[in-house]
């Protein structure tokens, strides 16, 4: 079964990825980063998070971001440009065949990406196959039942039931972060070590941002397209979840978390 990317690639969905650092994405996996490290992010973005692994593994090492389709990429060569990195790749693939030998990577690493995927523990398996002995596959990713805010908000709530029946009329598990440690058993990984992490959003600033792109991407990005195209909502209905998230985000109280599950395996 073909995998059906929700997001979708849109300038608002790429700007809010394309924030993200290894700081606030990866902390978990940081620590088991050193000089010379070779390292494949899986299912890349725009890059931000690969050019700080890259900065975390010294001019010795080598990073290799690798997406399905070209939009992200092109966006992710631009950001290694913007920054000077000269050697970290970007490359074409797809997670379930990748394109390198058994044993090529020290680390293998995908953030938000199995929650997309109709089969993550086969994922996993081909992530695993391009991982050294003595290496780790690093995965996390959030669980969309755990997103919590306040004030209440009718419309941020039906967004919330829309996006994941959305996922799972995808074939896809928008609670993925629970399923984290069943997925790598089921992929024959046993050596785990599992954490997990909030991300926040709870400065005025903080709230304008996530709240200000969710208003957008609810309208402009293939969720919209998606939820229509499947008749799940309307074009009047998005106009009020969109200015529902607006409302939010500028509300003095406002508060929002969500879990991320985090596994380190040891291969
Ligand atoms: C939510 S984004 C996460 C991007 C980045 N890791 C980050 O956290 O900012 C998920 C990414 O996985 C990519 N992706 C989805 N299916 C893929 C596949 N089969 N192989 C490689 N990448 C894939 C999508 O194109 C998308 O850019």
């Amino acid at each position: 079964m073909a995998d059906v990317y929700l997001h979708g690639h849109h300038a608002s969905v790429l700007a809010s990825h394309g924030a993200r650092t290894a700081a606030d994405s990866a902390a978990y996996l940081l620590p088991h980063l050193h000089d010379g490290l070779q390292v494949l992010d899986v299912g890349c973005g725009p890059g931000t998070i690969t050019l700080d692994l890259a900065g975390a593994v010294g001019p010795s090492g080598v990073v290799v971001g690798i997406e399905n389709v070209d939009g992200p990429l092109e966006q992710a060569r631009r950001h290694a440009a913007a920054r000077g990195d000269e050697r970290t790749r970007f490359e074409r693939a797809d997670v379930m065949a990748l394109p390198y030998a058994a044993a090529s990577f020290d680390v293998v690493h995908a953030h938000q990406v199995l929650q997309h995927l109709t089969d993550p523990v086969g994922a996993l398996r081909e992530m695993a196959r391009v991982a050294r002995p003595g290496g780790i596959v690093a995965v996390r990713d959030v669980d969309y039942a755990s997103m919590v805010w306040h004030p209440a908000s009718p419309g941020m709530t039906r967004w919330l039931d829309l996006y994941r029946h959305l996922a799972r009329l995808n074939h896809a598990e928008p609670d993925a972060g629970r399923h984290l440690v069943a997925w790598a058993h089921a992929a024959g990984l046993t050596r785990l070590t599992p954490s997990a992490s909030l991300w926040t959003y709870a400065t005025p600033e903080q709230c304008a941002w996530w709240g200000g792109t969710w208003a957008r991407r609810t309208l402009e990005s293939t969720f919209a397209t998606q939820a229509l195209g499947r008749g799940l909502t309307t074009d009047d209905e998005l106009a009020r979840i969109s200015a529902a998230w607006q409302a939010w985000s500028t509300h003095p109280d406002a508060w929002f978390a969500m879990t991320h599950a985090e596994v380190i395996a040891h291969v």
